[in-house]
């Protein structure tokens, strides 16, 4: 979604802030644009597209200014187009603001504004906090730091907003309240962005605005960080050290391609210090100095979307079986708005690879105003999710650059699964045998996940063979069914075909009626324990001339015998299975998009981290 890069410092503005807007293509957006203030007058370049567009119509300027604010726009209010892509210009021309997130009350003061004779360009929602700003500050002859706190008090919504204006051309104004926004400290410069990724080559230097906060930059005064009502607030620095290799392609073709790749390695490192093999035992650090309360949990709801909640419905499977504890699986878009029913002895288990969805951070406030714990599973460290909830557990999968999610999936999964044992021993659920049989399977995953990956060859050819199809149907059973769910999302997602996935039982009441010799159908037929009634419902698809694309275990030979298509791989336990079902699933979908000529990392309208509702 919106990404927003602002710099102030001794280098050329420009580049990094085109530098910081390349490095945030990948949160998903339709048009960018930038301002700098250069002999105290203010520049700005934006159009509809991509960020290389923006560059090319502003290389042959000469700007030297060494201040600036740039942004991405993922449209909420207005197409996208040059006029609504952001920063936003006030009446006079003097302010400059850029904003993700919703003002929700926009129409009333633009409305107001208009009857005062301010004239509004775009069709957005933004445009009108720079004339706030502007008639603010003309209205009470206040600075423009007085006059955006006065109009925070009357805008409503969501937002990270960086404002700059040319009557201060050495400060940065900046506001936040439910939109993250991370403040970079450089030596001399500072900067200001969305996350970390477009910043982190500069500094390794952090703070997270919180919600309610404003930050002054200024060049020659350092920075204040302050409350809406203007006490200043002292905030902890993080040191986070962001590689450079590891927000690059390196030599993948595609963002997607080197993150299903990374997963033998990142799977591993999720689990990295959590268990020991040779000694035999499960310690998830954020369970554990929790155990006590957590053991004693009536219930866990977990709270996600997109990906992150199959990871939850796979939770579900694993934390019932094994730790025997009730679960509930919830979007947290429908949790926040039907009054739920949270008990004491509740825990709420938030999971997200960014850390920073809308939904999944209001549905765990709504969980902490009425008194329950929370414990978040997320990838970005320092994101918001990771600050509001009690404990929790970082699933350590390196910043996650395409759009399809893939390897946070397997590296969530690990950890919940580390954590479902964990759980399920100290409520002794889980015998002796259990419990070494379980660290046993889970020490080979890394490993297997590599054997996955070396059938890329054989997936691909299978992608070519169906990469026609306009609908696919993924089938699964047991804890597979949330497999396929992610494989039919991962397919729809980035290649466009209309996908579906369904419990394999469940066929018969409904998609059954769709399936003919067109029909693509994905079978995740890897689990022991119901492998007679996968083959049936394999049968009933055949009977209809379906084309089965089976995912079975090593040796599988029944279902190999009557699949059109099979991709073996090797067994583990039941309830470990979909970290590697998924991976076939994942280059299936990925080889599909790439023959269909689709943009694989950036798909059309889908953002990375959804930080509006
Ligand atoms: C977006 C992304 C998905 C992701 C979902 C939840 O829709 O495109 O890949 O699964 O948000 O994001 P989260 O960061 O909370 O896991």
């Amino acid at each position: 979604m919106c990404g927003i890069v602002a710099y102030i410092g001794n280098r050329a503005a420009t580049p990094v802030l085109l530098d910081g807007l390349f490095r945030l293509e990948y949160r998903g957006y339709d048009s960018a644009g930038l301002s700098v203030i250069e002999n105290k007058s203010m520049h700005t370049f934006k159009c509809k597209g991509k960020v290389a567009e923006l560059q090319k119509s502003i290389d042959d300027q000469d700007i030297g200014s060494t201040i600036g604010i740039a942004h991405t726009r993922w449209a909420t209010h207005g197409v996208p187009n040059d006029i609504n892509a952001h920063p936003h210009i006030s009446r006079d021309g003097s302010i400059s603001v850029v904003h993700n997130g919703i003002i929700e009350n926009y129409q009333t003061w633009k409305k107001i504004l208009e009857e005062k004779g301010f004239q509004f360009d775009s069709e957005t929602d933004t445009e009108v906090i720079a004339h706030l700003i502007e008639y603010f500050k003309k209205e009470y002859s206040i600075n423009t730091e007085e006059a955006l706190r006065r109009a925070l008090t009357h805008i409503v919504g969501a937002y990270a907003l960086v404002i700059l204006d040319e009557d201060e051309p050495d400060t940065i104004l900046a506001a936040r309240k439910s939109s993250p926004m991370v403040f970079g400290i450089g030596s001399d410069e500072y900067f200001l962005a969305s996350d970390v990724n477009p910043i982190g080559q500069y500094t390794d230097k952090f703070i997270f605005l919180e919600d309610d906060q404003i930050i002054r930059i200024d060049r020659n005064n350092g920075y204040r960080i302050s409350s809406f009502e203007n006490e200043a607030v002292s905030s902890e620095i993080h040191r986070i050290d962001v590689r450079l290799e590891e927000v690059e392609k390196g030599n993948f073709p595609h963002f997607m391609l080197k993150e299903i790749y990374q997963q033998p390695q990142t799977i591993a490192d999720s689990m990295r210090g959590r268990y020991n093999r040779k000694d035999g035992w499960i310690s998830v650090g954020g369970l554990k100095k929790e155990i006590d309360r957590i053991g004693q949990a009536k219930r866990l709801i977990f709270v996600a979307c997109g990906t992150s909640w199959h990871t939850a419905l796979v939770a579900e499977y694993l934390f019932e079986e094994i730790a025997r504890i009730p679960c509930e699986v919830e979007y947290a878009s429908e949790f926040r708005y039907r009054n739920p029913i949270i008990d004491e002895g509740d825990l709420i288990i938030a999971v997200s690879q960014s850390g920073e969805t809308a939904d999944t951070l209001a549905a765990l406030s709504l969980a902490k105003e009425r008194g329950a714990m929370t414990y978040g599973i997320v990838n970005v460290v320092g994101s918001s999710i990771s600050r509001v909830t009690d404990t929790g557990s970082y699933t350590h999968a390196g910043p996650e650059i395409g759009v399809a999610s893939t390897k946070a999936f397997t590296s969530q999964l690990a950890v919940l699964t580390l954590m479902a044992i964990q759980l399920g021993r100290y409520r002794n659920e889980v015998s002796d045998t259990e419990y070494h049989a379980l660290i046993e399977a889970i020490d080979l995953l890394p490993s297997k996940a590599e054997q996955i990956l070396e059938q890329n060859d054989k997936i691909r050819y299978i992608a070519g063979e169906i990469k026609s199809a306009s609908n696919a149907l993924y089938l699964g059973r047991g804890y597979n069914f949330p497999v396929a769910l992610e494989g039919a999302l991962k397919l729809k997602e980035i290649s466009y075909i209309h996908a579906e996935g369904y419990p394999a039982a469940e066929m018969k009441h409904g998609p059954i009626a769709l399936i003919d010799l067109y029909m693509p159908v994905i079978v995740i037929g890897t689990n022991e324990s119901i492998q007679d009634k996968i083959l049936s419902n394999i049968e009933e698809v055949k009977a209809r001339k379906g084309i089965i694309i089976a995912i079975i275990n090593e040796k599988e030979q029944r279902i190999r015998d009557i699949a059109d298509f099979y991709i073996e791989i090797p067994k583990t336990m039941d309830a470990l299975s979909p970290i590697l079902s998924v991976i076939p699933l994942q280059l299936l979908a990925y080889h599909i998009a790439v023959m269909r000529g689709c943009n694989v990392d950036q798909p059309r309208n889908l953002a990375k981290s959804v930080t509006v509702e």
